[in-house]
């Protein structure tokens, strides 16, 4: 990476089962961008397995982009990056799907049926 501040993004990896592991990517760094527009470039520029979910972008109104932001619960797309490594991981009390999603649909909501045992 060049001269540019930047930011290293730790990100857990992995799929309900499997053994947490966190992978690191050097992002750009931009005043006033946010967690999830970083987690954009790194699914455009680097990595495009990297799974995470969110709705509205930066509208902060669908509430999909929840995660933990170095072990705060935030929303990413109004999480402001910071310089240095931040952290990122999924939400601590809802079921893992993978990476940063977890299934975060209420109970009531569920269709019958789908739901896993
Ligand atoms: S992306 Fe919709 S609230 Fe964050």
């Amino acid at each position: 990476m060049s001269d540019k501040l930047h930011t290293t993004l730790k990100v857990q990896r992995g799929a309900a089962g499997e053994e947490p592991r966190f992978d690191s990517f050097d992002v750009p760094f931009e005043e006033g961008a946010s967690v999830l527009d970083a987690l954009v470039w790194v699914r455009a520029n680097l990595d495009a397995s990297l799974a995470f979910r969110y709705s509205c972008f930066n509208a902060n109104a669908c509430k999909e982009c929840m995660v933990r932001v170095d072990g705060k619960t935030e929303y990413a797309c109004t999480a402001r990056l910071q310089t240095g490594t931040v952290t990122v991981e999924p939400l601590a009390k809802k079921r893992l799907i993978r990476d940063l999603v977890t299934d975060i649909v209420p109970p009531k909501e569920r269709l019958s049926g789908l739901e896993e045992t």
